[in-house]
């Protein structure tokens, strides 16, 4: 059901087109597609098991989809070559469900580590320390930089994986449920420090979240994954005030 036709004049940085993914009986998804346009703040929805962690991970090719394409700044990146597809990653910040820091580096080694893994893209003369700087200062997490990620607390760690996702300056960032695990005090910072990284630097965000307020609050748009299909499209505002039942589930219960 689409509530709000999709006809935003923006650049459009990633298209998923129809995409399959069964795990033998398992059906996850059933033809789910997504536009995300340039600056835009798009919210994924669904209950637990629905189907957005496979999605995020077809996105940024963990797992292989049956079907179904995949488009980033208008690539088909099944089609790309090794190469090709390492350099467009550069450009695709990724927040994982939990924050997934390096143990047993410190956080400037977890920050270091994306900028030698892509160094083609930041070149070979840059001054990492002034990048890993600059990235922990729009955390507000400077002093943090020799410690170890046992030693910071579950809203620090999420700051330095976000601080790591910016070191690369990526033109879309996705979030993989961004306040998971954290209290709504915690929450509300880590919601607050997106909407300044996207104001700053003009990303577009892709952010699963089965969390109503953080979707309330940062999404320009939304969609509803249900029964592994885009179930439903529109601002949070047309969303839940919809009286389909499937959707009003979403905006009642806790999920
Ligand atoms: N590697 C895998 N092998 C087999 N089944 C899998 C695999 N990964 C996910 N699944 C199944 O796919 C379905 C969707 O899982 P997924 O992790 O995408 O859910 P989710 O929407 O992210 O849930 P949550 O909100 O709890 O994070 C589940 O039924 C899960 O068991
Ligand atoms: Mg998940």
């Amino acid at each position: 059901m689409t509530i709000n036709k999709n006809i935003s004049t923006k650049e459009v940085v990633l298209e998923i087109k129809d995409l399959y993914k069964s795990f033998g009986d398992n059906h996850v998804l059933n033809g789910f597609s997504l536009k995300l346009h340039q600056g835009e703040n798009l919210v994924i929805m669904g209950k637990s098991g629905s189907g957005k962690s496979v999605m995020i991970k077809c996105l940024v090719g963990l797992m292989e989809a049956d079907s179904g394409t995949i488009s980033i700044m208008d690539k088909d990146i099944t089609k790309l070559t090794q190469e090709a597809l390492d350099i467009l990653r550069a450009d695709i910040g990724f927040l994982f469900q939990g924050s997934a820091l390096y143990d047993s580096m410190t956080v400037r080694e977890n920050l270091e580590f994306p900028l030698r893994r892509h160094s083609k893209k930041m070149g070979d003369h840059i001054n990492t320390t002034e990048l890993v700087v600059e990235a922990l200062e729009n955390v507000g997490l400077a002093d943090a930089i020799d410690l170890m990620p046992s030693e910071l607390s579950g809203g620090m760690k999420r700051r330095v994986a976000l601080a790591r996702t910016l070191i690369l300056k990526p033109k879309v960032i996705l979030y993989d449920e961004p306040t998971s695990g954290l209290d709504p005090i915690t929450s509300k910072e880590i919601i607050i420090l997106m909407q300044e990284i996207q104001k700053k630097y003009r990303t577009a965000s892709l952010i699963i979240t089965h969390d109503v307020d953080c979707a309330r609050v940062i999404s320009d748009k939304m969609i509803l994954l249900i029964d592994g299909t885009d179930y439903a499209i529109g601002t949070f505002k047309e969303l839940s005030a919809s009286n389909d039942p499937k959707i009003k589930a979403f905006f009642k219960q806790d999920l």
